[in-house]
């Protein structure tokens, strides 16, 4: 289990300090796949560069920590002071764009092996290295290439494949798609999920793609404003939500058949720069009150292992039936399975 206690992470910049997490506290169960989505700034990346440990100026740790539920070889249990000596072995990253962090003047089969983890034994590791990419349907040779020689898909891939080669028990993937087309995108979640089967390992994955989120994660984090605002199970999130950003974020899933015009999410996120008092939504939540604008709603557990930062969870099923423009989601399986098959056709 992973274990975020009140976590702060703020930027330095020339305004002054602005928190970009701001006080999130959760516990993520072992081997599970889990989503985190919100609008673009509220943090999600910032979240995932604290739990990977990758953390330096602009970005400081102002508060908190992670424990991770490991121990390293020194048998000491894995925190936020120490993370950092597990990259690749424990716990590894998959960023947004592979071609700003593979080096464009090393070839791939150098990078593969220039970890900590592989000291001393490089050509045994390289020729593990060639197997292990044919499996993930590269040709073998691709690693003796340079990343601008690969299509921006087989880099994807290559990063998929530095990502789990050592078999880490944490995988942080940061929008590992979004640059891709809509098959290759398929395939290396198709990819993810196959190897995450195999491994048993927890992958977090921010997506901002909320069909992506439903088909695959088992859990989800959402995220408002550098608060987590509601976290449970993924059913849970898409079913039964009980935090109105939620509803309206989960509202825009478009399902096959269902052409009527989605409804976007009117207004945009505040600031960061001068938090207001109470809750963060409030501007634009159609049920707030005044306790929202005076009161912050604390995350609490309405359910088992269902949480909600909203004064009024229990009113969101009412706000669901005035917002029926929403998609039918029976018409759409929550069923990982279903979409290995979907993929399967697609190859
Ligand atoms: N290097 C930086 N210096 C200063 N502020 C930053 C820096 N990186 C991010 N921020 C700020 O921190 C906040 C959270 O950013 P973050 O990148 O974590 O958001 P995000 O949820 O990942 O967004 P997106 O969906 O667009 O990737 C934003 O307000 C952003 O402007
Ligand atoms: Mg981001």
């Amino acid at each position: 289990m992973i274990r975020l206690d009140n976590i702060v992470a703020s930027y330095t910049t020339q305004r002054g300090q602005v928190n970009a997490v701001d006080g999130v506290t959760l516990e993520i169960p072992d081997s599970i796949v889990m989503g985190i989505a919100g609008e673009s700034g509220c943090g999600k990346s910032t979240l995932m560069k604290v739990l990977y440990g990758d953390i330096g100026f602009p970005l400081s740790l102002r508060s908190g920590s992670v424990e991770y539920g490991l121990t390293n070889e020194r048998s000491e249990p894995v925190t936020t002071d120490n993370i950092r000596r597990e990259w690749f072995r424990h716990i590894s990253y998959i960023p947004q764009s592979s071609m700003s962090s593979l080096n464009p003047v090393v070839r791939i089969c150098d990078q593969f092996v220039d970890f900590p983890a592989t000291a001393g034994r490089k050509k045994e590791v390289l020729a593990q290295v060639r197997g292990f990419v044919q499996k993930l349907g590269l040709p073998p040779e691709s690693i003796d290439a340079y990343p601008h020689q690969l299509s921006g898909g087989m880099r994807q891939r290559i990063m998929v494949a530095m990502a789990t080669f050592f078999q880490p028990e944490i995988i942080l993937a940061d929008e590992p798609t979004t640059a891709l087309d809509v098959v290759v995108q398929k395939s290396i979640l198709l990819l993810l999920l196959e190897l995450q089967r195999e491994m048993g390992n927890t992958i977090l994955l921010v997506s901002h793609d909320m069909g992506v989120h439903y088909q695959v994660t088992d859990k989800m984090l959402i995220m408002y404003a550098a608060k987590a605002v509601e976290y449970a199970d993924t059913d849970d999130i898409f079913q039964n939500p009980l935090h109105p950003y939620t509803l309206m974020l989960t509202n825009s899933l478009p399902t096959i058949g269902d052409d009527r015009a989605r409804r976007g999410l009117p207004g945009s996120p505040p600031s960061l720069w001068e938090p207001q008092k109470g809750c963060r939504f409030a501007a634009r939540c159609p049920i707030a009150a005044d306790r929202c604008r005076r009161e912050e709603p604390p995350l609490v557990e309405y359910t088992r292992g269902h949480f909600s930062a909203c004064h009024f969870a229990g009113d969101v099923a009412g706000l669901k039936e005035t917002l029926q423009a929403g998609p039918k989601l029976s018409e759409v399986a929550h069923d990982p399975s279903r979409l290995m098959s979907d993929l399967e056709a697609d190859r």
